[in-house]
């Protein structure tokens, strides 16, 4: 069921397409989110060898993050302006109808060679949906949503006729033309979704290529993993969803001083809004009947990255950063999704010092398992 280390890891960024970069604190941050930085930094991360560019979705400021870009015209904006880059939108079900986002992607798909992916995220900012007038569903319901938008996409990327009678949406003999172009490796762009509740692990089990977790340890990333398996099982697939997992990273040149940066990120956390935005998420796992899910026991130190990103702790040398991640790789981690404080110069640090050494820990696993493999 897992996709297995023969496969080399791949590696995503977040785009920083909204102010304040992705800690909540008044440390110094060396990252923009203006347009001009971010394509600068996406040639960076192409170069680097990062696979994946992750834009965020927000409609409207909140928590330190003042100003925002539209996630799917932003996506497109980096696609354009890069070679190589697969780059992730993320889009609410709820704000988009199925049917209009498939079309778009269908485009950008054109425009870009086959580069978009879109990140479905069910929502967690009350606020962005009652604003504009929209009505905000209770939190499994929100799924259920996702669980039929996501079905939506699907078939109106791959059939010629798509029906689908849902309590959400409504697709009667929809004929999308031209369909996204074929891809080898993928039947259709591909569908990564957000959120780590029971509901989430039931949509990414039984419906999307790509389940993305927020920061965690080894222990939560394997129960993460053994449900999505369990769920993709008893669904009929013949695998589980290929998995994402969010980390903040700080590498330097030695370990203390990596700690000391984190020390003074949550020393210099901007403490009000680390609380709302903690207050404000308890609208997701933390709100259901069995209340896992994000942020549902995460720390004041946790939630000062946005997603839990320094509970994975890719923090220190280059080298302890790169066997960490190498034993999440064997865990079943699919796609390490990095975030950094200085994004463009980080970036391109991590492409010069951590991939090589993660390449060279992979190949000397795959030599051990075939060796292995040699003697039985
Ligand atoms: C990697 C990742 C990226 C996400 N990006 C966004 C985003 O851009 N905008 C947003 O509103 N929610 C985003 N989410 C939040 C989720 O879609 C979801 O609303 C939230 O995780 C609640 O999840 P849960 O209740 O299922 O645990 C993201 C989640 C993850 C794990």
């Amino acid at each position: 069921m897992n996709t297995g280390p023969s496969v080399p890891l791949r590696f995503a960024y977040w785009v920083p397409n909204v102010s304040g970069g992705l800690v909540t604190s008044t440390i110094e941050q060396r990252t923009d989110w203006s347009y001009e930085y971010n394509v600068e930094l996406a040639r960076l991360a192409e170069k680097a060898g990062f696979e994946y560019a992750l834009t965020q979705v927000r409609y409207t400021a909140s928590y330190s993050a003042e100003y925002q870009h539209e996630s799917t015209s932003f996506s497109l904006a980096l696609l354009l302006a890069t070679q190589r880059l697969k780059v992730i939108a993320a889009v609410h079900p709820g704000l988009w109808h199925p049917g209009v986002l498939a079309k778009w992607v269908a485009t950008a798909d054109h425009l870009s060679g086959g580069r978009i992916a879109v990140n479905v995220v069910s929502g967690w900012l009350k606020d962005e949906f009652t604003k504009l007038g929209e009505p905000w569903l209770e939190h499994d319901e929100r799924y259920r949503r996702s669980a039929e938008f996501i079905q939506a996409l699907r078939a109106i990327w791959t059939q010629d006729r798509a029906n689908l009678a849902g309590d959400f949406y409504r697709i009667r003999d929809f004929s999308l033309q031209p369909k996204p172009l074929p891809v080898p490796g993928r039947a259709h762009p591909e569908i990564f979704q957000g959120g780590n509740s029971t509901a989430a692990r039931n949509n990414g089990g039984r419906y999307s290529d790509w389940y993305f977790s927020n920061g965690n340890d080894f222990d939560g990333v394997s129960e993460q993993l053994h449900d999505l398996e369990r769920i993709a099982a008893a669904a009929g697939r013949s695998e589980r969803p290929k998995f994402g997992l969010n980390g903040f990273v700080i590498v330097r040149d030695t370990e203390s001083e990596a700690r000391e940066v984190l020390r003074e990120i949550i020393a210099k956390a901007d403490t009000p809004a680390v609380r709302s935005f903690g207050a404000a998420v308890q609208q997701a796992g933390a709100s259901t009947s069995d209340k896992r899910g994000m942020w549902a026991n995460s720390s004041f130190e946790d939630l000062v990255q946005y997603n839990d990103g320094f509970r994975t702790q890719l923090i220190g040398t280059a080298e302890q950063v790169a066997e960490r991640i190498v034993a999440y790789r064997k865990l079943g981690v699919d796609l390490i999704l990095a975030g950094f404080l200085h994004f463009q110069e980080e970036v391109e640090a991590f492409g010069r010092t951590v991939l090589p050494l993660v390449r060279e820990l992979e190949a000397a696993e795959a030599l051990d398992t075939a060796d292995t493999a040699a003697v039985r």
